[in-house]
């Protein structure tokens, strides 16, 4: 009889590698390995999928994804300016919902009947993988056998591994949890589990650190955008992705986009998460003030309100959602003419936007000047503050008269 299939979505670390044993031994299923290329640094991914077939996977497949991450991913978040509790840029929470995708993919490629992921119980990403995969196919059953099976200690994985011919890590583990792509790192776990303890210097890879020297000199950055999506560095075109990688480069350089804070996981609990996101906060950053410039008043003020609940559905695992689908149009329709140029100065730890111009700014020098050029209507100011606060003044009227003065 013929084994079902299970499309296993594979890092190459300990718990996905000890899952492609466990899968093929203890559940039976025939394993296909899935690596996602999103951008994450350091990593032979040929080497990884050799490493799924020597343990047992009967296929092994990477895929770079990375241009569809930033066209179909980043550039939404971009746009909805996408930070979750207004601090966080969404790293992770933004590349689970494309590896679903090319998890379930494979598994209609392949006819698998199954999926599976390596995350535990106490996260927001099997949240994500397993309601992502229930919205692009309902019938597709998720397994995470990390989560679910017996082993509750490294020690016993490792003992696992060994049994079963799994290669076990011979340097020592990292203490911490990290997680990156294109967008940023993530970094959990150790001691960084006490909210009271400075983040170690050794945690960072991306940035630099903004008390030391190499920060050099501040630099200035010109980024151009069309329709909300950066088109140019310094006046030379390039692709969003690109722009991305040297940003990422000129930002960490100089030591700016560590985030230290705690978050409100969608699990119930709050945890202490550092990130590192120089190339995401810059963006967002030069973004918001071309926005700004571009952007009618109550139209910019209702579409803060949106990007919040943008972050947050798809934080909360929503990616694939009716409502986060509505919303990615309205944010869209917002977008068409948030087109200019926005100048940023670096400068140990810091960005600062110092400049920004666009062909459809609704910024009018003649209306905002001090200066003899002032087309202000001045008088009509005076009836308006009347009728504005002519509520204010009813209301301040009837609380004296009832002696209620004071009270609010
Ligand atoms: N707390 C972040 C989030 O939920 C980061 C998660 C990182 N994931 C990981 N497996 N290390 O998006």
């Amino acid at each position: 009889m013929s084994r079902e299939k299970c499309v296993l979505a594979y890092s190459g670390g300990l718990d996905t590698s000890v899952a492609i044993k466990w899968l093929t031994e203890e559940r039976g299923f025939d394993v296909v390995a899935l690596a996602v290329d999103v951008g994450q640094e350091r990593q032979d991914l040929e080497f990884v999928r050799r490493k799924a077939l020597e343990i047992g996977a009967v296929e092994s497949i990477v895929k770079d994804v990375r241009e569809e991450f930033v066209e179909e991913f980043l550039s939404r978040a971009l746009r909805a300016n996408a930070l979750y509790e207004n601090k966080y840029p969404l790293v992770s929470a933004l590349s689970r919902p494309i590896i679903v995708k090319h998890l379930v993919e494979e598994a209609h490629r392949t006819g698998a009947s199954c999926v599976a992921h390596g995350c535990t119980g106490k996260g927001n990403d099997q949240v994500r993988f397993e309601v992502g995969v229930a919205a692009l196919d309902p019938d597709l059953l998720v397994l995470a056998p990390v989560r679910d099976w017996p082993l509750r200690t490294r020690e016993e994985e490792m003992d696992y591994a060994r049994e079963h011919g799994v290669p076990v890590p011979t340097t020592k583990k990292s203490p911490y949890s990290i997680d990156d792509n294109l967008w940023g790192r993530t970094i959990e776990c150790g001691v960084l589990e006490d909210p009271w303890v400075e983040p170690p210097d050794d945690i960072y890879t991306l940035t630099a650190d903004a008390r030391g020297d190499a920060c050099g000199d501040p630099e200035y950055v010109e980024l151009s955008f069309e329709a909300g999506l950066p088109v140019a560095l310094d006046g030379q075109r390039k692709s969003f992705h690109e722009i991305i990688v040297a940003i990422n480069d000129v930002a960490g350089r100089h030591g700016f986009g560590r985030i230290d804070m705690i978050e409100n996981r969608l699990v119930g609990l709050k945890s202490r998460e550092i990130y590192e996101v120089p190339g995401a906060l810059t963006l967002i950053q030069a973004h918001k003030a071309l926005e700004d410039l571009c952007l009618e008043r109550d139209l910019l003020h209702f579409k803060l309100g949106i990007e919040q609940k943008w972050a947050e559905l798809v934080y909360y695992g929503l990616w694939y959602s009716p409502l986060k689908e509505a919303l990615d149009g309205f944010v869209s329709t917002t977008q068409k003419l948030v087109t200019g140029d926005v100048r940023l100065r670096f400068f140990k730890g810091s960005c600062v936007v110092v400049g920004r111009r666009s062909d459809y700014s609704l910024y009018d020098y003649n209306l905002a000047t001090y200066d003899a050029a002032d087309s202000f209507d001045h008088t009509a100011a005076r009836g308006f503050v009347e009728l504005w606060g002519l509520p204010t003044k009813v209301w301040a009227r009837q609380r004296r008269k009832t002696g209620k003065e004071g009270e609010v």
